[in-house]
């Protein structure tokens, strides 16, 4: 009896620690597991391996556990997975993680199949900074993304026959507002100038994009309630650190990009998407077409921006004149594709005018008809 008691005492508060515990691993290891396979799906392969380390490890109570709980109940919009990765990732661009910048190919690694283990090594070591890190949102701009939009753009341009008005709403770090400083080729055609760093040839259209039209943006100006300045060093670490580290394409396309918003700066008004909007469509500037665009950006809007977004652009569009026209572009999820639409005031109305991947990739350009 005597050693029974003690044994029955501690084992039902144990049990109880055990079973929350576990419940909370498990949701943790769950949201790693989705990214894992997000990530397998498009194209990083060394995030889908490293998250499932991770996973296993949270489930087995070790240092990606110790990091990562008490976070099981944050936002499931708030991308943990992503916070937790870009943490590692902004280590390793900052040199305090050179065991495993040799498995990062955005810091010259190359992945080996001891990558997992070393991740699991640095995040017991730096864990107090990971940690740290988990507060930042994901931060990114797709350059790519422009790819995307550069038909709607060009079709603007071609049918009203003016010089462009460009407001951004989730802006970012204003690396879209430039859409216009970068090189595009498809099959061919090209259109931007030559001599840009940055080169967009992710087109994959029977439809030959509208390349002929000449397109001058007259003024560029966007918003973000969390914007980072391109310009400076820790901008640019920001989102670099968020660029999964074995997509070299986007790490190149992004460096390049920042190369050109350090030449040609712009600034980002931190401010509400909804409440910067109302301010400035209904302002018509006579003689420019006033193009209202965003890409990724409607989900993470409360339900009552949203409805003040739309309502805004569409109150301007029925104020519009054919020497003050209005126009929305937007590239959004459509399912397992972005889809780009493109509305237009007085005359046009709404189009599909391309698909492509989230990223910008296999634009697809439908035309506006
Ligand atoms: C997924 S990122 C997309 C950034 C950029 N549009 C791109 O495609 O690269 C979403 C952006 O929307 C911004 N955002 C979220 N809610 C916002 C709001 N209510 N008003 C303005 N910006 C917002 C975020 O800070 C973030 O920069």
């Amino acid at each position: 009896m005597g050693h029974l008691a003690p044994r029955v005492k501690t084992e039902r508060p144990q049990n109880e620690f055990m079973d929350d515990s576990g419940e909370r691993r498990g949701r943790i290891a769950r949201r790693l597991r989705r990214q894992a396979d997000a990530c397998s799906i498009l194209g990083s392969p060394l995030y889908a391996q490293l998250l499932e380390a991770a996973a296993v490890d949270v489930l087995g109570g070790g240092p990606a556990w110790d990091v990562l709980q008490g976070r099981d109940m944050d936002d499931a919009g708030s991308a943990l997975a992503l916070r937790f990765m870009g943490g590692v990732h902004r280590l390793v661009l900052e040199g305090k993680a050179p065991e495993l910048a040799e498995h990062y190919p955005s810091a010259g690694g190359r992945p080996a199949q001891e990558a997992p283990r070393v991740f699991l090594e640095t995040v017991e070591r730096l864990a107090d900074k990971i940690r740290g890190s988990l507060d930042r949102p994901v931060q990114t701009n797709e350059v790519g993304r422009a790819a995307g939009l550069v038909g709607g753009f060009l079709t603007v341009a071609q049918r009203t026959g003016l010089p462009l008005r460009i407001l951004e709403i989730g802006a970012s770090a204003g690396l879209l507002l430039r859409w216009d400083r970068y090189r595009y080729e498809a099959r061919g055609a090209t259109w931007g100038p030559a001599d840009s760093p940055v080169r967009l040839c992710s087109f994959n259209s029977e439809d030959p994009l509208p390349f002929e039209v000449g397109a001058e943006v007259a003024e560029r100006a966007g918003c973000d309630t969390d914007p980072v300045d391109a310009a400076t060093d820790e901008g640019a670490l920001t989102l670099l650190s968020y660029v999964w580290p074995d997509q070299l394409a986007r790490i190149r396309n992004l460096r390049s990009a920042l190369a050109v918003a350090r030449r040609d700066p712009v600034a980002i008004e931190r401010a509400n998407a909804a409440d910067w909007l109302e301010e400035r469509v209904q302002q018509a500037v006579p003689g420019l077409a006033t193009v209202v665009y965003h890409s990724i950006v409607l989900q993470y809007l409360s339900d009552a921006d949203f409805e003040r977004v739309g309502s805004a652009i569409t109150d301007a569009g029925s104020a519009a004149t054919g020497n003050a026209p209005i126009a929305w572009l937007r590239m959004e999820p459509g399912g397992e594709e972005a889809h780009v639409r493109l509305t237009m005031w007085p005359e046009g109305g709404e189009r599909l005018v391309a698909t492509c991947s989230y990223h910008g990739a296999s634009v697809r350009w439908l035309g506006y008809g």
